[in-house]
């Protein structure tokens, strides 16, 4: 295939960005999204010019940092596959792809396609675990019964890989789909009961400090989702936080 790309290029977060057009041939549909890069940016070192900077790690779907908007779409056009597992069968020869950085206020651009998302870190330090005693005395997690179908929902829950898509896909740029994924997987289990309430005041005030937006329910965030996380838990996030506020 010979296709035409349009590359956010930007020196560093103080600098202006723009898009840059590349022409690129013989790219075959075997190929991943990724390695189509990698094959741009082999001819641009070899050119001497300065390669795009992307990021990834895992390139199979589990480590979330392969993270770009690909013709407007996060992941681009496949459904339920990140960046790294999008093949370039997806498109036709002739066309023109547009790649950028996820949007957000709350996501910087370091440089080229590389965003900050310590913003989701900083979430999940606020409230993204539970204690357990660990002194010798602790309790075999199986001798604590939980009901299959909350096991099941929390498993669900804890497959969100923190990629960001549900930000970049939404028009208020709300973190809601990650903060309540990460909120659902404790709330569901036995385990998560102890910290139920700080947790979800904590993450949820981490989120808003952030400067992610607000949910108004366009559900686009479902869409985009890689690992398709459910908007339920945004509704058992609401009704933690209603209790917990209740209770705080
Ligand atoms: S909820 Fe989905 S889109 Fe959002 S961070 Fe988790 S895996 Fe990515
Ligand atoms: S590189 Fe890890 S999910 Fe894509």
């Amino acid at each position: 295939m010979k296709l035409t790309l349009k590359i956010w290029r930007q020196k560093n977060a103080n600098t202006k960005g723009e898009l840059k057009t590349y022409p690129i041939d013989g790219i075959e549909g075997d190929m991943s999204f990724l390695e189509m890069l990698d094959v741009l940016n082999e001819e641009l070192i070899n050119k001497g010019d300065e390669p795009v900077v992307f990021d990834h790690d895992c390139r199979e779907g589990i480590c979330g940092s392969c993270s770009l908007q690909i013709n407007g779409e996060p992941h681009g056009p496949d459904r339920l596959v990140t960046t790294c597992q999008l093949h370039m069968r997806m498109f036709n020869d002739g066309d023109t792809i547009v790649i950028e950085p996820f949007r957000a206020k709350a996501f910087p651009v370091i440089k080229d396609l590389v965003v900050d998302r310590t913003s989701f870190e900083r979430i999940q330090q606020a409230g993204g675990y539970i204690s357990v005693n660990t002194s010798g005395n602790t309790i075999d997690a199986n001798a604590i019964p939980v009901n299959k179908q909350d096991a099941d929902d929390s498993f669900n829950a804890a497959t969100c890989i923190g990629c960001g898509a549900c930000v970049a896909a939404c028009k208020n740029a709300s973190a809601m789909l990650f903060t309540s994924a990460k909120v659902s997987q404790f709330a569901l289990l036995p385990q998560g009961k102890v910290e139920a309430t700080e947790r979800v005041l904590n993450m949820v005030a981490q989120m808003d400090k952030e400067g992610f937006g607000n949910c108004t329910n366009t559900g686009a965030c479902e869409i985009e989702c890689p690992k398709g996380i459910s908007l339920e838990n945004i509704a058992r996030m609401n009704r933690e936080y209603l209790n917990a506020s209740i209770k705080g």
